[in-house]
């Protein structure tokens, strides 16, 4: 009775023919908007945001093999709650999260069977799930969620096709008519500036959405087992959140905690051991082609060279070597061995050699995609050896299709990522992962993995055909990038590679030198890597320094110029000091931006030192022309960020002593 009551606060009820069968319910400041409601016995949900519709009347429900949940015949609140709290990130964009939110629980039954439909209101969005309570049966078998988004008003999409293996692939922007299928996070701008993104959170032992276009909008199109099947569980199910992110302008969409709030609370009690880290590899050695992951003449995992990188990543402060091609299996792409490392690599020399400098080796599985004959059997042997040798990180590896059928985001592998992780948790690693399922807000709860690829990354620009075009990480921090922290390996130094593969090359980097040092900031990740080969820094060391200095874990972040594809400009202020730092892009378009420093702190100096595009720079004919400026500002300064085509600007700000100058 009491919720009842609490009812009319937050809840209008509709008057229809049959009442409490449609319900409102808004999100704190009262701006967006779920109207739920049974019509002709389905399940609809519309929303709105400033009384502008952002999704138009859009089905829920789903269909099992056992039963019917998609015809209702009543539609019942049953819980209605208020949360206003915070909570503390154990690392991110952010140290102090706000949790603000309206939650109601309803239940639509049919003669037979119920479905509990968990919403969340929130200022920048509004989220939905399904859990299906126990109701007699052993196994359930989702055939599939009928979850429609019939988006309003035909905004402009940026997306990626709906490859159920893979997310390495370039966005287009477009309306709805040439979309067939699209990843999620699929990000929307509407005419009347709106942004939203729609994706989901918590992703657990459930398939991965898709959205399919069906001619009024998108429909859920959940990847299947082989067997068509889309998830099976025993007795109760729970989906993920379905979530629409709202905001009004572009920037708001990458500032959302929502995905992190839809995430369980960490579930690690020491977390200690995690470290957030800028790490360098031996790896691009083998994208360029110099060295080879396979042993043999070109063996890049060799004991003398994983020592030289160290010597070289130990000197400028990085915490992490990459070791790739340390195991045996690479020349087939089979027949790994997770604890073997080939001879010419003494593993247990170069960590101990990496500790003595205050690093650790990170370690690497790839798979091949031999998952369940091949890594799944070696898998809590292959981290306890890592365990043993002292390594904090491992990154993991899928290229190529599973080896039993399943596609990399269907439910058997979304609970094979989900067993890799807990393994690693449990002898204390953390992940980094490649050819991932998309995260979904899970570093919440396991605050272990860092970080995951599944992005056209940085070595695309070794060896796609094509490249990566300027545009593309103007548009990752609003797609992909929603998702959670992005495994992009930015920091090449050598933009053009004819000299490591051949005259005629064309992939190339499509940046000035000044962007790949902002790209530390605009791309979010605890882990970033300095992909590029040393001697290629040693070229540069004056840019290098800000590579150096930057820092992977945030006090606050702050999105200040966005427009998707476009441009974008974030500052953050580090979590250990009160230095900030900031990252400006642009496209292949030249531009200049308007800074103004007002997220400084108000009472204090700083000195600002700026790596920015000469002024002849430009990403195709003249990327290494920069200069580097330093000088003291405080809050009230504005700046000019003048940025080549294909440009950047970073900026350290370091806070000040009273009378240091
Ligand atoms: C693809 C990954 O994205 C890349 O980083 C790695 O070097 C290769 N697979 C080999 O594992
Ligand atoms: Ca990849």
């Amino acid at each position: 009775m009491k919720n009842i009551l609490l009812l009319s606060i937050s809840l209008t009820l509709l008057i229809g023919c049959h009442p409490k069968q449609s319900y409102i319910l808004k999100s704190p400041n009262t701006l967006n908007t779920i109207h739920i409601s049974l019509q002709k016995k389905n399940l609809i949900y519309s929303i709105n945001s400033d009384s502008i519709t952002i999704i138009e009347a859009s089905r829920m429900g789903m269909l099992l093999k056992e039963f019917d949940l998609s015809s209702f015949t009543s539609l019942h609140m049953i819980e209605h709650s208020v949360c206003d709290t915070s909570w503390e990130t154990i690392w991110g964009e952010n140290k102090m999260i706000g949790d603000h939110h309206v939650r109601a629980l309803f239940e639509a039954s049919n003669a037979k069977h119920k479905l509990h439909i968990e919403i969340k209101t929130f200022n920048d969005g509004i989220a939905f799930r399904y859990i299906i309570p126990e109701q007699g049966m052993d196994s359930l078998n989702l055939m599939n969620e009928l979850t429609e988004f019939n988006i309003n008003n035909n905004p402009t999409y940026w997306w990626i096709e709906a490859d159920y293996d893979s997310y390495e692939r370039l966005y287009k922007k477009s309306h709805i008519n040439e979309i067939d299928s699209a990843h999620t996070p699929l990000t929307a701008k509407f005419d009347n500036s709106k942004y939203i993104a729609i994706h989901e959170a918590a992703l657990v032992n459930y398939a991965s959405m898709t959205l399919k276009n069906n001619g009024t909008g998108f429909e859920c199109n959940l990847v299947p087992w082989p067997d068509g099947v889309k998830v099976k569980t025993a007795r109760t199910l729970t989906s993920p959140w379905r979530v629409i992110i709202i905001g009004d302008n572009a920037g708001d969409l990458i500032e959302s905690d929502m995905i992190l709030n839809l995430n369980q609370p960490n579930k690690l009690e020491d977390t200690e051991w995690i470290e957030p880290m800028r790490y360098m590899g031996i790896w691009w050695d083998m994208h360029l082609q110099t060295k080879t992951w396979h042993e043999g003449e070109k063996h890049g995992a060799t004991t003398d060279y994983a020592m030289q990188m160290i010597d070289f990543a130990s000197l400028h402060g990085f915490k992490g070597l990459l070791v790739e091609g340390w195991n045996t299996g690479w020349e087939e792409w089979r027949n790994w061995d997770f604890t073997k490392p080939y001879a010419d690599f003494d593993i247990e020399k170069v960590q101990q050699y990496a500790i003595e400098k205050n690093m650790t080796l990170i370690g690497h599985h790839e798979t091949g995609g031999r998952v369940s004959t091949e890594y799944e059997p070696q898998m809590q042997a292959a981290f306890e050896y890592y365990a043993q040798l002292g390594i904090k990180a491992v990154k993991t590896g899928y290229v190529g299709k599973i080896d039993n059928g399943q596609y990399h985001h269907g439910q058997w592998m979304v609970n094979h990522y989900q067993r890799v992780l807990e393994t690693a948790a449990k002898e204390k690693i953390a992940l980094i992962a490649h050819e991932p399922i998309k995260d979904t807000g899970l570093r919440r709860t396991w605050p272990n993995f860092l970080a995951r690829e599944g992005v056209r990354g940085q070595e695309y620009n070794a060896w796609g055909n094509p490249s990566n075009p300027a545009e593309h990480t103007t548009i990752i921090p609003f797609t992909r990038g929603l998702a959670g922290p992005t495994d992009f390996t930015p920091g090449a130094f050598r933009m053009t590679l004819e000299e490591y593969r051949g005259e005629n090359f064309s992939s190339r980097i499509p940046t000035t030198l000044a962007k790949q040092l902002a790209l530390y900031v605009t791309i979010y990740s605890p882990v970033q890597m300095a992909c590029d080969l040393p001697k290629h820094y040693q070229e540069h060391m004056d840019m290098f320094k800000f590579i150096k200095d930057v820092p992977v874990d945030w006090e606050t972040s702050k999105v200040i110029h966005a427009e998707i594809g476009e441009y974008l400009t974030i500052a953050r202020k580090d979590r250990t000091s009160d230095n900030w730092y900031l990252g400006s892009i642009t496209n292949e378009n030249g531009r200049t931006l308007n800074l103004e420093l007002n997220f400084l702190n108000k009472n204090q100096t700083y000195k600002a030192i700026i790596y920015k595009d000469g002024e002849n720079a430009d990403w195709k004919s003249n990327p290494y022309e920069y200069n580097i400026e330093s000088m003291t500002v405080d809050f009230s300064k504005t700046m000019e960020l003048n940025l080549a085509p294909g440009g950047g600007c970073a900026i350290e700000f370091i806070a000040l002593q009273k009378g240091e100058l």
